[in-house]
């Protein structure tokens, strides 16, 4: 019979590669922790409404993207492509903003996007978020940056760049966005399809096309740069000086406008270049209109979130570093040496110690090819006659040494060695 496989798109993560995953999510833990955000799990599963109506009705996600479907209960209910909408309408639901004034939350988890999938880009994926809902000053778009890009040399990512943009706001976009309408009508037999609906309906998306005549007709495109009012010019500035402070480089990328239609103000994306066309490690940016759009006061927010498979594949770490292997094995020949070891494993676990042992009765020297294999520290060897002798036989695989221990005080004996190395 032929076995089932996983869905298209959708990645097991295994045992040899959970050790890198939860380094990175305790690296971020501890990070973020000391920049004072605090963990938010929200649902998997969403009204499919809140994407809608945050993400954007015209964006490549909610268009063509998102796993929708009519629940039992004749609701749409949609897996979520992405954090921020679920953690804002958490964050409105449970009026966490009565709380305090400023909300900073990170979450992290699986996220769905019926994208085509490719080096770097799958239909489930995760991603680490964090949300600093709250505070417009330009001093927090420097600060989040800076907690991201060092969460990043953390894990040991160099070679990386931050573009940065403004997206301006409800004041001077639409004056950008009419110009740019203006630029691209009477182009549009040079553009895609998709980019000629979208110059109707919104133009700013042509920026994303990947398709080659548009990107060159984007190229001498307005930019969004030259339309920022006072007050979105004075932000971008400021932004750019607070991470000067913090000697972070960044490189002004004007035709950055990111997939997401909640941005206002600084958008960003961290690139590099060992990852091929899905070069975003990360991306975010401000989103000041968002917390009202979905009912709620009128709040500003920023936030960024990282693609943990494209973080892991760049990670530089060895996968062996990863394997947590025991600490000891346990080997035994015989009846009463099998229930001993069952014991004094069970026993050591309990106190800490990571073991393992053998339940198969094999022979020696398989028995000790497993304890190679798992690239335990230490060895335990229980046979017949060392039990009758009331003795045990301790081997440091590392070292090739081999000492005997009594059977009375095994297990404080082990500990000591153990915890001694
Ligand atoms: P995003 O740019 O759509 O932003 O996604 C952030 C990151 O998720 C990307 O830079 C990439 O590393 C990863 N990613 C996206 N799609 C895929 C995929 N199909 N396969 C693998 N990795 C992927 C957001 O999602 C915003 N919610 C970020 C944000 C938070 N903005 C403000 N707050």
């Amino acid at each position: 019979m032929e076995i089932i496989t996983a869905v298209r798109g959708f990645k097991d993560i295994l045992p040899q590669e959970s050790g890198k995953w939860q380094y990175i999510e305790c690296i971020a833990r501890e990070i973020f922790t000391n920049f004072g955000f605090r963990e938010i799990r929200v649902p998997i599963l969403e009204k499919t409404d809140l994407f809608r109506r945050s993400i954007g009705e015209s964006t490549d996600i909610v268009e063509k993207e998102m796993y929708t479907f009519l629940d039992r209960g004749n609701e749409y209910l949609t897996l979520r492509p992405e954090a921020t909408a679920s953690v804002v309408r958490a964050y409105l639901e449970h009026a966490l903003y009565a709380n305090d004034t400023v909300t900073k939350l990170f979450t992290m988890g699986p996220m769905f996007r019926r994208e085509r999938p490719q080096k770097g880009r799958f239909r489930q994926f995760h991603q680490i978020n964090v949300e600093f809902i709250g505070v417009d000053d330009p001093r927090c778009d420097a600060e989040v940056i800076l907690m991201l890009m060092q969460f990043l040399k953390r894990v040991g990512l160099s070679d990386l760049r931050l573009h940065i943009n403004s997206l301006g706001c409800t004041k001077c976009r639409p004056l950008f966005r009419q110009t740019l309408t203006d630029y691209l009508r009477g182009k549009e037999e040079g553009l895609c399809k998709d980019c000629q609906r979208r110059i109707g309906m919104n133009p700013l998306r042509v920026f994303d096309c990947k398709m080659t005549n548009c990107i060159e007709l984007i190229e001498r495109a307005p930019k969004i740069l030259d339309f920022l009012c006072p007050d979105c010019g004075s932000h971008f500035a400021k932004v750019g000086e607070s991470l000067e402070t913090f000697d972070i480089s960044f490189e002004i990328n004007p035709k950055m406008v990111r997939g997401l239609d909640y941005y206002t103000k600084t958008a960003f994306e961290v690139v590099t270049e060992h990852l091929g066309a899905q070069n975003a490690v990360a991306g975010g940016g401000r989103y000041d209109g968002l917390v009202k759009d979905l009912g709620g006061p009128d709040v500003p927010g920023i936030g960024f979130a990282i693609g943990c498979e494209r973080l892991i594949s760049i990670s530089p770490i060895n996968d062996k570093e990863w394997l947590l292997p025991p600490r000891l094995f346990i080997v035994s020949l015989g009846e009463d040496a099998q229930k001993l070891a069952f014991t004094i494993c069970n026993r050591l676990r309990i106190s800490g110690i990571e073991t393992e042992m053998d339940y198969s009765g094999k022979s020696l020297k398989s028995q000790m090819k497993r304890a190679d294999k798992l690239n335990s520290h230490y060895a335990l060897m229980l046979g017949e006659r060392e039990i009758m002798e009331g003795k045990a036989e301790l081997r440091d695989m590392k070292r090739g040494t081999q000492e005997t221990l009594g059977l009375e005080n095994l297990e404080r004996e082990i500990i000591k060695i153990i915890r001694g190395s």
